[in-house]
């Protein structure tokens, strides 16, 4: 297949030591399938995580964990330009210019920060970064002027503040710097709920079902799920239909018919949770069984994962610090006294 001139951009934030099946299925397998027909620019946003992380032996487990992912989902850097945020420093640079293009009020109405203000405590005890954060994400993005940026919907909102701030800098300079980047949500996937059944999957609110887990850790994951909660015993008929533990046979189960089959047995009565449980179970270890074994690999040799990374800082460095130049050129900090 040949690639059209469209480029994408995305990122992942190592803020735990491993993805989840939410992250692969609204995030990072549409990037993979990208990797086919696209220039594609993935990066994992070291940086970023400072937001939350303030151990540096869990923060370097955690950007080691996620490289290593990655790559062992299908990651191909003969395919995709792969890189770490801070080998970049573009990024950081350009942050500091986009920080003038957008308004305190706009920044106040972004989600990460409005649902800390809930959770936690008062304005007072945010950290700058975590304010700042959705600038940082801007300048990641606009760096590579792309075209697309495939994420999962709790990115959306972060995804049109940087064609805001894209947007009032063109017009300031009357110059068409940067192109505005179309968010790539996926309808069906674009939200995986986590295993509560009420919430979005996610590290912080302990509802995951991890990838390369142990094994037992994966399988506890699974039978605590939430399931059909007016369901009492298993001769009840039981609802498919938003029922987590369905929805994840329909990602994970490529045994179609062994998925219909379970499904009219739910709704008639005729299978207990625990059989559905352990079916999905199985389906999981198959589904993950290569990648699980290629992550295996690169563990034992951390070579590959380095060379990879060098080489995609390499080539980020490259279109980073033309975009950044054409900033400076733009905005008058490059002037006479630098010919
Ligand atoms: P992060 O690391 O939280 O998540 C990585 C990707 O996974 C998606 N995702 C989900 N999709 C569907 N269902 C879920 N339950 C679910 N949980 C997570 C996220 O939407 C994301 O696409 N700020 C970003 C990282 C980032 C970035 C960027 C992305 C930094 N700079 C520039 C794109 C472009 C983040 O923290 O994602």
């Amino acid at each position: 297949m040949t690639k059209t001139n469209k480029r994408i951009l995305s990122g992942i934030t190592p803020s735990g030591n491993s993805l989840h099946i939410g992250n692969y299925f609204g995030a990072v397998k549409p990037q993979l399938e990208l990797q086919h027909t696209a220039e594609t620019y993935y990066f994992m946003a070291d940086l970023h995580a400072l937001t939350t992380i303030h151990d540096r032996d869990v923060l370097e487990k955690n950007i080691t964990g996620v490289v290593l992912d990655y790559l062992a989902l299908g990651l191909d850097p003969d395919k995709s330009v792969f890189f770490r945020q801070s080998d970049v420093p573009a990024h950081s640079q350009l942050m500091v210019v986009l920080g003038n293009y957008i308004s305190y009020g706009q920044m106040q109405r972004m989600h990460a920060f409005k649902d800390k203000l809930q959770k936690d405590v008062g304005e007072e005890s945010i950290n700058m970064g975590l304010f700042n954060y959705p600038i940082l994400m801007a300048a990641d993005i606009l760096l590579y002027k792309p075209y697309g940026v495939p994420v999962g919907e709790d990115q959306r909102q972060h995804v049109e503040l940087t064609r805001d701030m894209a947007e009032n800098f063109n017009k300031t300079y009357k110059k068409e710097v940067f192109p505005l980047p179309e968010p790539l949500i996926s309808k069906e996937v674009g939200k995986i709920v986590g295993t509560d059944g009420q919430r979005k999957m996610s590290k912080s609110l302990g509802n995951t079902i991890g990838i390369f887990e142990d094994e037992a850790v994966i399988r506890k994951q699974i039978m605590s799920s939430f399931t059909d909660p007016n369901r009492k015993k298993a001769t009840d008929p039981g609802t498919v239909e938003g029922n987590p533990v369905f929805l994840y046979h329909d990602l994970l189960n490529d045994d179609k018919s062994e998925v219909e089959e379970l499904k009219s047995r739910y709704r008639a009565g005729k299978v207990g949770d625990v059989e559905v449980k352990e079916r999905l179970f199985a389906a999981h270890q198959r589904y993950f069984a290569a990648a699980r074994a290629k992550r295996k690999e690169l563990e034992a040799n951390l070579d590959i994962a380095r060379d990879v990374l060098a080489e995609g800082a390499r080539k980020a460095n490259q279109f980073a610090s033309t975009t950044l130049l054409e900033v400076y050129e733009t905005i008058g900090i490059r002037n006479a006294l630098n010919k």
